[in-house]
Order: C-alpha cells, then structure tokens, then sequence
C-alpha cells in the first residue's frame, strides 16, 4: 500500500538580482542568479478522497491552507493536465521562512508537482514540470532545479551556472514577512513610478559574479555581490529600515557581504568556512537584529524525492 510520498526542497538566496523594466503585464525582466542553500521544506503526498493541505514547523500558522495555497494549486495543475482527481492530501513541513524572501513558497509548490508526479504515477518528465512550474510562479523552476542557475525572462527562464566548491552561509531571519509583489511596487516607486519604471535598462548578469561562482571564490563572490547585489534591497529596507540594522550587525561581526535575500526580509551573509558561519550566526542572534540566524552552505540539489 502506498503511504505517501515525501519530497524535500531547497531554499534560495539570489546572489545577483537586477530588476529591469515593469512590463505591461505587471512582471519585471530579470537577471536573477539563483543559488540554493541548505534549508529545506518537505511536502508529503499522501492517499486522500479531495485536496487536503496540512503544514507544521516554524511559521506555519502564517501558510494559507485553501486552495490558495500554490502547492494546492500545483497539484490541482498537474492533475488537470493528466485527467487525474485532484486528491491527495499534501503535509508541509516548514523549515523555510515563509514570505522571507528565500522561496519558500515556490518551493512548496516545485515539492508538490514532484511528489504527486511520484504518487499518482502521472509520468511527467523533467521538461514538463518545468514548464508546469513556470505556470505557478517566476520561482518555482528554480526548486526544482537547484543548483545555481540564471533567471531570465520574469525568472522562469533558466540557465544553470557552474559552481566550483561549496558557499558558506549566515541568514538573518526577521520576525514577520514581506510581500513580493509590494516589494517589486516599492522598487517601482523609488525608480520614479510607472513610466520611469518602464524605462530602466535590460539587466545584466555580471560576469565578476559568474567568474566568483565558477571559481569557488569567496572573496570574489564577495566583491561581487557589493558591486552588482540586488535591485529589490533598497525597496525592501525603504519597507523594513530595520534590517539596515541586521545587514550592519553582520557585516560589522566579519561577514565577508551582507545582501537582503530577493525580496526579503530574510539578510544573506557570505562568510568564509564553517567555523566563520557558526561564530556569525551566534553573533547574530546575541545582536538582538534578527529573530533566529542559520548557517548552511550551497550549492543544494534541487527538489528531490527522500
Ligand atoms: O511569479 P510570482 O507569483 O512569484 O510573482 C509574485 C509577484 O512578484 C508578481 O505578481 C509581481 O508583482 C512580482 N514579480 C515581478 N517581476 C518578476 C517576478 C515577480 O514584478 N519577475
């Protein structure tokens, strides 16, 4: 008899994001380099007569449970598409802040295609859930591929990058979330609104930030990441002024960059091995500038079936 099916997904910090213009559909064009890390939320897909959604671990209180839910909502995809009964009930168990900026979300979603793929043995291949992926969100192709990769297009058009070695990091985690879609809005303000928004340049990934991935250089990462970092950050602490308090904490005990992690309010530090991560993140929590801090590294595989 089959229990259930349990799939475990990574985390994101994007090391570049360049947001350019606000398209006519609301969307922005990106150069996002995504890399995952080490922090996973597992979806279970278990036996049910209707779409049922549970969720535990920290911050659960805060996930929607409905059919609003884009797990639900995958599964609800992939079902249609394969004439399959949407029913399955599907257990988050949460370990990535929800609405931190770290696609968390997103990542429950690319979990649910794949483990309802595995349960219902509808057979889709990797190209399709890719593709059913981009349908449910710019983000959810990367969950599924993992790695580092470049994001094109909204986000969903995905290159993968080399990675030499592995990245340590430090997240400052903060009491309470930032919605995406105002933090894009606020950016969109600061550039001046609407048609000044439209405006801005293409974006480019940098190719320093490319060159420091490839090469599995920390230092160069590093300066990277100060020179090119991400568009949304000065939205995300015009919303959040605080977390400047959280990126100065960091970057004053030793890290070698400090980056809002795509929206935010989650803070990324760059540190330069294990024993500089631990020593970070007590430095952190003692800082009183975050709720909870948490060394991991990266690159991480995509979602993946445990
Ligand atoms: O694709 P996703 O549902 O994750 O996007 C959430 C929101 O973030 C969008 O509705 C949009 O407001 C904003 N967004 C954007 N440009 C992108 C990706 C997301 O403006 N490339």
């Amino acid at each position: 008899m089959t229990t259930g099916v349990t799939v475990s997904v990574p985390a994101k910090v994007n090391v570049q994001l360049a947001v350019g213009p606000l398209r006519p559909d609301g969307f922005h064009d990106l150069a996002n380099v995504f890399f995952a890390v080490g922090l996973h939320d597992r979806v279970t897909a278990a036996p049910a007569e209707t779409l049922r959604i549970t969720c535990s671990g920290p911050g659960a209180e805060l996930v929607p449970l409905d059919e609003g839910n884009l797990a639900a909502r995958a599964a609800a995809l992939l079902a249609a598409r394969h004439g399959h009964p949407p029913a399955v009930h599907l257990h988050i168990d949460k370990d990535i802040p929800v609405a931190g900026g770290m696609a968390g979300g997103s990542a429950d979603a690319a979990g649910a295609l794949l483990a309802c793929d595995a349960l219902w043995g509808t057979g889709a291949d990797r190209e399709e859930l890719l593709g059913l992926a981009a349908e449910l969100g710019s983000d959810v192709p990367f969950s599924l591929l993992g790695g580092a990769a470049l994001g094109r297009g909204r986000g969903e058009r995905l290159t993968p990058l080399p990675v030499a070695g592995r990245f340590h990091w430090v997240f400052a985690l903060a009491d309470g979330g930032l919605s995406t879609p105002e933090v894009y809005r606020e950016c969109d303000r600061l550039r001046g609104g609407e048609p000044a928004a439209s405006r801005v340049p293409e974006p480019a990934p940098a190719p320093a930030l490319l060159a420091a991935l490839a090469g599995g250089d920390p230092a160069a990462l590093a300066a990277a990441i100060a020179a090119s970092g991400n568009d949304l950050q000065p939205a995300a602490l015009s919303l959040r002024p605080a977390l400047r308090r959280t990126l100065d904490a960091g970057l004053a005990a030793g890290a070698l960059a400090g980056i809002v992690s795509g929206s935010g309010p989650t803070c990324a530090f760059l540190v330069k091995d294990t024993a500089a991560g631990h020593t970070l993140a007590q430095v952190l929590e003692a800082s009183g500038t975050c709720r909870a801090a948490r060394a991991t590294t990266g690159p991480a595989p995509g979602a993946h079936i445990v």
